[in-house]
């Protein structure tokens, strides 16, 4: 275990990952089972991108997940699972069970078809069962794809598509709050398009009905029971791909972000323990004073994002950690229900996002009332900026002033946690990711790409040295990966958000600078929504922004043209609504929707979204220079159309 323990710790280590990176990881990467150790640590520059970690190194991520733990603690729990409705029966399963589960799972996909190199998709409910799909591809060394189940058919297909999967995994339905969602008829639609995929295998969960295709669709429950539970590990390249999970980017087709085996473990399992303090044994103990117990994480993010991949499965696994699952959402059946689950498992840290603290905050204080909340010892938040309020909320209500709060600062692509206190180790400030973690090297460029130093400066947020999480590719098209992320500055990756470093040297994060939306802690792209919206058969045009809303962060304003001028207009915005939620998915639905008869464009044909944003912020007194525009009188159209 490499745990920094003190703040002065963490500045000497800190120093070493700068001096000596590649010796700092080098010993960050011992106590791995390693089939066959790395011949160098990294190889790298930003110009193509090229980036190596462990190279020559041979093993599996599973086997450092689920066999390593297997001597000292197969009995442990390594997965708690919380079902979405308080009256069903939780889960438990400890590191020798989930082994046995994993490794059955891996030998149905073998039977199924499915090789090392290949793309399953996975589309699950949150179920202790999505954990062991993705544990059974890396152990056969197939790639995972997760697509989070609230995307609808057409987001679906189009991930399935680009990474070229030949299985998908999936469940009848998924239970989220008072909903049944029917996962398998969304999958069935999006085949429809996607003659790659031969396997459709299926687990039951909410007992819907559902089509089985023949030939091609088996249930988990049978396939099951056809194999054994010994299933060896793959011998993976410490770069061999681990998984590629999607995100919105600036135009509208998602990029199928890469991550490899060695590093994204490293790094996944440093910053687990590092940031969260993570303890396998708890003393003082919530539940006894020198207790055995592993301490109990829950981070409520869902696998179908980077979250859950990095700090639900991975991360804690690989520490040995026990993880709380959840199906649920935290409004059902009433907004206590965090809380509830809090006290049931005597949670030591709990990881969740600004929005659904924001929302829990506003539903009020007599739903925390009834719950004691003393297990809890770490707080941590991720996902977006807190504000000040919530911080504020989270620290007194929730923490009770005694639990430090970690506002982690990362993404998709990078892997894991870049910047953020250690819990009780870094002094916080609310609203601050505060600092770099060690073998993590921020820089802050202004507009022209020169590098801001010292403090009391603000710019975009860039990093100048590898880590070994940092996304190595976007599937099929390098090009992307470098245009997006390494061609703005060179010798750069660029974050795409701006950042401040305040005169401590502390990093505040102040937003995204290009064209996604943080809703609800969810990325999305505004060309994508855009290209929702258009499906409608009235739509002739569409622009989308982001506005400051309340709990979301951020929610989505969408400028519409509708060329059959439809007098029933609140009609043909629930028509627009339910387009994006068919198309998309409701994590996407648009907040407010102004109908327009122009939208404000330069001569180059370029929309001006800078003066969207302004008056979808409500703020129309100074939209700038409007000369260069083709036709300025749309916006003075627009201003009373948003006022009205
Ligand atoms: O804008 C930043 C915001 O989330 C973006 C990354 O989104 P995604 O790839 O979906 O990953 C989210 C989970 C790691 C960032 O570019 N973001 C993430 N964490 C924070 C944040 N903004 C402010 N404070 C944070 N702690």
């Amino acid at each position: 275990m490499n745990r920094i323990i003190s703040f002065e710790q963490y500045l000497s280590e800190y120093k070493k990952s700068v001096d000596d990176p590649e010796q700092f990881w080098a010993a960050q990467a011992e106590g791995f089972v390693w089939r066959k150790k790395w011949d160098k640590v990294l190889e790298w520059n930003f110009t193509e991108p090229n980036v190596k970690w462990f190279i020559g190194g041979k093993l599996n991520i599973t086997e450092n997940c689920l066999d390593r733990h297997l001597a000292e603690r197969g009995d442990q729990t390594a997965i708690l699972w919380e079902p979405n409705n308080p009256k069903e029966e939780g889960r438990k399963l400890s590191y020798k069970e989930l082994h046995t589960e994993a490794c059955r799972f891996a030998n149905v996909l073998k039977n199924n078809g499915a090789k090392k190199g290949d793309r399953i998709c996975i589309y699950m409910p949150m179920v202790p069962e999505l954990a062991i799909a993705l544990l059974a591809c890396a152990r056969i060394g197939a790639i995972h794809s997760v697509v989070f189940g609230g995307f609808s058919f057409q987001s679906l297909s189009d991930r399935i598509h680009d990474a070229d999967c030949n299985i998908v995994i999936t469940a009848d339905g998924a239970f989220r709050g008072a909903k049944d969602i029917p996962l398998k008829s969304v999958v069935d639609e999006a085949l429809q398009t996607c003659p790659s995929v031969k396997k459709v295998i299926v687990l039951k969960r909410t007992n819907c009905e559902v089509k089985m295709q023949n030939e091609r669709d088996v249930w988990w429950s049978d396939e099951v029971k056809k194999v054994s539970a010994e299933c060896p590990v793959e011998e993976m390249d410490s770069e061999d791909m681990l998984f590629i999970l999607y995100t919105s980017g600036s135009t509208g087709k998602p990029k199928g972000v890469v991550h490899t085996t060695a590093g994204y473990m490293v790094f996944t399992k440093y910053t687990f323990e590092n940031v969260f303090q993570y303890h396998l044994t708890h003393s003082p103990s919530p539940i006894g004073e020198g207790s055995q117990q592993p301490e109990v994480y829950w981070c409520t993010a869902d696998i179908g994002w980077i979250t859950g991949h990095s700090y639900l499965v991975y991360g804690p696994l690989l520490a040995g950690a026990t993880t709380l699952m959840f199906e649920g959402i935290p409004t059902y059946p009433d907004a206590g229900r965090f809380w509830q689950v809090i006290d049931k498992y005597k949670v030591n840290i709990f990881y969740t996002a600004p929005t659904a603290i924001r929302s829990l905050m506003a539903a009020g204080d007599n739903f925390v009332k009834p719950y004691k909340l003393d297990s809890l010892r770490v707080l941590g938040t991720v996902g977006e900026p807190i504000n000040e309020e919530a911080w504020k909320w989270y620290n007194e209500t929730i923490g009770k002033k005694k639990c430090p709060i970690v506002d982690t600062w990362w993404q998709t692509e990078t892997g894991g946690i870049m910047i953020s206190p250690l819990a009780g180790i870094t002094k916080t400030k609310p609203g601050y990711a505060t600092l770099p973690l060690p073998g993590i090297q921020p820089a802050l460029l202004d507009e022209k790409g020169e590098e801001l130093f010292g403090n009391n400066v603000e710019g975009k947020l860039c990093f100048k040295f590898p880590w070994p999480g940092i996304i190595r590719t976007t599937y099929k098209n390098h090009k992307r990966c470098f245009n997006v992320y390494f061609s703005q500055y060179k010798g750069y990756y660029f974050s795409g958000d701006g950042c401040k470093r305040d005169e401590d040297g502390y990093y505040r994060i102040t937003g995204r600078v290009d064209d996604v939306i943080k809703v609800s802690g969810h990325l999305l792209g505004t060309a994508e929504i855009e290209n929702a919206i258009n499906r409608h058969p009235d739509i002739v045009e569409s622009a989308v922004v982001g506005f400051p809303h309340p709990i979301k962060g951020w929610g989505i304003y969408a400028f519409v043209i509708d060329d059959h001028n439809r007098k029933d207009t609140d009609e043909l915005k629930k028509e627009i609504i339910a387009t994006v939620t068919k198309f998309m998915g409701s994590i996407a639905k648009p907040d407010k929707i102004q109908i327009v008869k122009g939208l404000p464009k330069t001569r180059s044909g370029k929309i001006m979204r800078r003066i969207l944003k302004k008056i979808s912020e409500g703020d129309t007194s100074n939209l700038g220079d409007t000369s260069t525009l083709l036709d300025p009188s749309v916006v003075e159209e627009i201003k009373q159309g948003a006022l009205s």
